[in-house]
This record gives structure tokens, sequence and C-alpha cells, in this order.
């Protein structure tokens, strides 16, 4: 699908939002995501033509970031924590089971373009490890069996709640909340949870506090 109009408005919507305008080139290529489902030549052209900058520039950041995807991705983008906690704790089997059964690797998508798996980094999240996003919303404390269980009913087209976000939509509809984070969304489901709070709690209980800045240890 070619970028459209309203697209190329939305961009300078979103130039127009920071003090230097090459500021927006993150959120810009999100916008390009959501609308081609990967950063496509038009989408880079159509970014530094907005921003004034030149098609490499853009390219070098379209290329460092990893939620930047250079080649289509399906309509939902499985990503499995593989980073040391989440590793140990199941992770490399639960991406190891979703490989198998989508017959798929890293970064690729399915043959019908239903799903895209990629090994992702640390998401901060180890306190419910492993832990898998669809569509980079939370899945906590999977299973190589709960995870394809997951990936089974979106494919039905069922409705599946993230554990602590909103029900999952899709991997372009997530890169829209990316771009324009005001979607309505952010108070949908249980963003903290018993587990996430233990550390605090047992701070308070034994009267632990953090250490101010400029405080010697
Ligand atoms: S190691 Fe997986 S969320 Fe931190």
């Amino acid at each position: 699908m070619a970028i459209s109009e309203q697209t190329i408005e939305r961009m300078r919507e979103l130039a127009g939002l920071y003090p230097k305008s090459r500021s927006a080139l993150l959120p810009m290529l999100h916008l390009v995501q959501s609308e081609q489902g990967e950063v496509t030549a038009e989408g880079i052209a159509t970014c530094a033509k907005v921003l004034g900058l030149s098609p490499a520039e853009v390219t070098g950041v379209a290329t460092f970031y990893t939620m930047y995807k250079r080649k289509p991705v399906g309509k939902h983008h499985i990503g499995v924590c593989t980073n040391t906690l989440c590793s140990v704790l199941g992770g490399d089997a639960v991406y190891d089971a979703l490989s198998e059964h989508l017959g798929v690797g890293h970064n690729e998508p399915t043959a019908d373009g239903g799903f895209s798996l990629e090994r992702i980094e640390c998401q901060a999240a180890c306190t419910h490890a492993p832990v898998m996003t669809v569509d980079w919303e939370f899945m906590d404390d999977v299973t190589p069996a709960s995870a394809i269980d997951v990936v089974e009913r979106l494919a039905r087209g069922e409705r599946v709640e993230s554990t602590r976000g909103p029900a999952i939509r899709d991997f372009q509809s997530t890169e829209l909340s990316l771009a324009f984070p005001d979607d309505g969304l952010a108070h949908e489901g249980n963003s903290v949870d018993e587990k996430m709070l233990a550390g605090l709690r047992y701070a308070k209980e034994h009267n632990m506090s953090a250490p101010t800045a400029g405080q010697e240890s």
C-alpha cells in the first residue's frame, strides 16, 4: 500500500510537535509501519522529504533500532524474550515451540502472513519471566503450551487479552499507537500486580529505603 496523503499530513503533524522536527523521526517510522507493515524505501523517502533529511540519514535510524522492520511483518508480531533470566526460566523452550508450531525462524513471517516470530531482548519484565509479547503487549509467565494456545486463538480470530494491557489488536494498530500514544487504551488491563510489588513490600517491612542522590553508601 502506498503512503497516503493522510499519512503524510500526520507526518507533518508529528514534525510540528518538536522544537527540532527531526526529533519526530522515530514516531514517523512507526507511522510508516502502521500503514505499510514495514519501513519501505518509499517510507524512508517520505520521512526524509517531510523532515528535510537525506534518505541515508533516515535509513541509518531505521536500520539501527530493531523495532523498525525492513521486510513485511505478519498480522501479529510475536516476540519471545530469550535474554538471560527468561532464557533460563524457559524462554528458549517457548521460542523453540513457537518456531516449530509456526514453521518460521527469527524475524520470519509465516507463509500466510498471519504471524512473525522474533527473539527479543530483555523487556524489563523479568518479574514475570519468561515473557512473550504479542504486537508488543505482554504475555507474562508463558510456557510452550500457553504460548501456542495464544497463537492458535489469534489464528481463529478469537479475542485475546494481554496479561497487563489492552486486548490484542494487530501489529499495524500497535504501530499507530506508538506514533500517536493517545489511543485511549492506557488504562486497560492491570499494569501492576502483587508479584511486581513484592520487592517494595519487602523493603517497607524491613524499613529499607533507596539512598538519595549523592549519599554515601
Ligand atoms: S530477561 Fe526477559 S524480560 Fe528481562
